[in-house]
């Protein structure tokens, strides 16, 4: 059993106009609305390659449905830290005319201390029947920065294993508490660890020096250039697949959930980086917020070339 742990889920809502006037009344020719949210993504996307995938976290009474509807859709099962008021809209304006997005991003709800001691044990509890742990996303306003950290440490004696994909503050500090996996793209590794980094070989060396710190596997997503996974003994690097480009939302958290995948079938190495390979190939082929098709990752994965570096 995969449980994501989503602490600050989102509706995306996407408006398009014809040509975006700042201070004016622009009038909408259409409107989308989906549930968002990395954690919601690793969710969905497990799921559909297979595992046995449930979703914890905050929801809020007002529109939390939406998100509900989502998790369910895709047979994701769901446990919620209930709260008042509603998930926060990050809207995506697209002007047709010139084909360029402005974004607007809510905070979210803030969470007091009471609200983060029950999502503490929510997880507890579901870390028990649980093989892995995915702790991804922003965290929201109230929330330490080290909320991650506290949930990984939470766990220890529970025979469970971590995933983090967060970024700045709340990667560093869960760093500290060893979880099993992270996957920072380049920007959030840097941050870990205080240096730019220049070439893919700087990324390797910075890799590794995270390994050497506890962490099982450190795998760096670089984008359009593929990714780097290291155990701290082996480190393999894939060159990335030459698909069609749709929309690259969601791509990491793709990934993550592929590796998951194969972290979970207990394959060696290689498997585990081809699996997040294909499915983040997938995910980018697929439309807008869709994300992996399970046959579009099952034709991929003897695409992926894998050296050990
Ligand atoms: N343009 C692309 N072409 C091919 N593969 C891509 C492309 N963009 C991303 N990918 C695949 O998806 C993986 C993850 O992408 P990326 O490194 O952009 O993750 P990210 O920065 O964590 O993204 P996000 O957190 O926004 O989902 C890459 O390692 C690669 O395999
Ligand atoms: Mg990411």
């Amino acid at each position: 059993m995969i449980t994501a742990v989503s602490l600050n889920p989102s509706i995306d809502k996407a408006l398009t106009i014809e040509r975006f006037r700042y201070g004016s009344m622009n009038r909408v020719m259409s409107t989308r609305r989906d549930a968002g949210g990395k954690a919601i993504n690793v969710s969905v996307v497990a799921a559909t390659l297979g595992a046995e995938t449930r979703c914890a976290g905050f929801l809020c009474r007002e529109n939390g449905r939406i998100i509900e509807n989502r998790l369910m859709a895709h047979g994701v099962q769901s446990e919620f830290v209930w709260l008042e008021g509603s998930v926060r809209t990050n809207l995506k304006v697209l002007d047709a005319e010139q084909g360029v997005v402005t974004e607007f991003n809510e905070p979210g709800v803030r969470v007091n201390a009471q609200d983060l001691a029950e999502m503490t044990e929510l997880v507890c509890r579901l870390a028990e029947d649980s093989d892995f742990l995915v702790l991804t996303g922003s965290l929201p306003p109230g929330c330490p920065v080290d909320y991650y950290a506290q949930l990984i440490r939470a766990v220890e004696g529970i025979d469970v294993k971590c995933a983090l994909d967060a970024e700045g503050e709340a990667l560093r500090r869960g760093i500290e508490a060893r979880p099993c996996l992270i996957k920072p793209n380049r920007m959030e590794l840097e941050m870990a660890v205080g240096r730019p980094l220049a070439d893919r070989a700087g990324v390797i060396g910075a890799a590794k020096e995270l390994a050497r710190r506890g962490i099982d596997f450190v795998a760096v997503s670089l984008g359009a250039e593929g990714a780097i996974l290291t155990d701290g003994e082996r480190t393999l690097s894939s060159p990335g697949l030459h698909v069609p480009v749709r929309s690259t939302v969601g791509a990491g958290d793709s990934m993550m959930a592929g590796m998951i995948y194969g972290l979970m079938a207990e394959k060696p190495l290689e498997e585990v980086l081809r699996r997040g390979m294909a499915c983040a190939a997938a995910s980018v082929m697929a439309e807008g917020t869709r994300l992996t098709e399970r046959s579009t990752y099952k034709s991929l994965l003897d695409d992926v070339m894998i050296e050990e570096v």
